[in-house]
This record gives structure tokens, sequence and C-alpha cells, in this order.
């Protein structure tokens, strides 16, 4: 087998980061995490990453400024001296030009803690909350121009509490988030991934026939 070779870009905690190392770690995972890069020094993801043995790098965004081209042409670099071929955000805070998505297109994946299409943007948690949604989850999906859209790979959903908090709901979705990124990868990294008119066909997955229904009576 071989494996792919990933890059899982971050910007802070990286916890999904650390889903994806762990699951790489099992032998009969199709791809490897060869790199991660942060555009921040000092997240806290990027010892993990040095502890767990793998290459990291830092392509601070703050010297290029308003030059989102430059910064994309510095990480570029770093991609291409690792001869990364997918590419994982997991809590990248950065927004890329249509240039650099479109040059990975079909091979940059993206978790957003919602149902995408719901509640994309920041405070998808609070954004829950406030319209009083029973259900909520996570989404993987591949990256588009536009920001947390693009066709939809993965989906995991959790039961909202009356008495959540949007930091209660965040970590309830977080343990969903780490089953489902590693399981999406391996989809990609398998070709198993087709994309017709805009939608995903996972080649030889079924959906469930269960229905989840909140709240309980
Ligand atoms: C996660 O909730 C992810 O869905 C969102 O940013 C958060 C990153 O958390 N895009 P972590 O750094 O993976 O712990």
């Amino acid at each position: 087998m071989i494996r792919k070779r990933i890059a899982i870009l971050i910007s802070g905690r990286g916890s999904n980061m650390a889903a994806l190392i762990a699951a790489a770690e099992q032998p009969d995972y199709p791809a490897e995490i060869a790199l991660v890069v942060s555009n921040v020094a000092d997240a806290a993801g990027l010892a993990h990453a040095r502890q767990k043995g793998i290459a990291t790098a830092i392509v601070d965004h703050r010297p290029f400024g308003k030059d989102r081209a430059a910064f994309e042409a510095a990480l570029q670099g770093v991609l291409d001296a690792n001869a990364i071929t997918l590419i994982c955000l997991a809590g990248f805070m950065r927004l890329f030009t249509a240039a650099f998505v479109q040059r990975w297109q079909g091979r940059m994946l993206n978790i957003h803690p919602s149902l995408l299409p719901s509640f994309p943007g920041l405070d998808p948690h609070g954004q829950a909350l406030r319209a009083g949604v029973k259900v909520s989850g996570a989404t993987v999906h591949f990256v588009i121009p536009e920001t947390d859209a693009g066709p939809i790979v993965m989906q995991g959903a959790v039961a909202v509490h009356d008495g959540d908090s949007a930091e209660t709901l965040a970590a309830r979705v977080l343990g969903i988030e780490h089953r489902i990124y590693p399981l999406a990868l391996r989809l990609l990294a398998e070709d198993r991934i087709r994309i017709v008119d805009g939608r995903c066909l996972i080649d030889g997955a079924a959906a469930p026939d269960e229905a989840f229904v909140v709240p309980k009576v």
C-alpha cells in the first residue's frame, strides 16, 4: 500500500490533528501524516505533532500583511518540499485565495463544527443555540473558495441538550469531529469519493437506516 502524504494545517489546539495522527498510526490506514503546518508559532498542537515525531513547519502570515498570495506561495513551498498530496484543515484560521483553493481542488478537506450548510463561519455553537435546533453536529467537506461550503464527505450528529451552553455543545460536537475526520480522510485517501453534481458519492459505503429523534419522549 502506498500511503498518501498528508499535511494538516492548524492554528491552535490541534485536537482534530491529534485524532488524525492517532488514526494514521494504524498499520492499515491509507494515509501518512507527513507534515503539520501552523501559521501561529506557539499553536499548542505543534508540541503534540513534534512529540509524535512528525515534521512541523511554521508559516507566519503576519510578515505578508494583506498579500495572501505571497503567504500561500510560502505555504506551497513547504508543501512541495514535503511532497504533500492531500491537505486537511483542522482549525486553520486563515482564508485562502480562489487560486490556492483551485490548485488543491478535490485534495483539501476541512472540518466545521455544525451540520453545514447551517451555521457557517464564527460561533457555530452560539448560532445553533440561538436557532433552537435540537440536533447539531460536524461536517467534513471539500474546500471551495466560499468559506465553510463545498461538497460534503461526511457528517455526524449529536443532540442539543436543554441546558447546553456554547461550551458544552462544542465539547459534545468535538467528540464526533474526532470520529468523522479520520473516517473521511480514509475515504479520500482510498479514492472512494466521487463528486457528482456537487454531491459526494462514496464507493462501498451505505447510509444507515436509523433515524435520530430529539428529544426522546
Ligand atoms: C474544531 O471545532 C474544528 O471543527 C474547527 O475549529 C476547531 C479546531 O479545534 N474548524 P482543534 O484545534 O482541532 O482542537
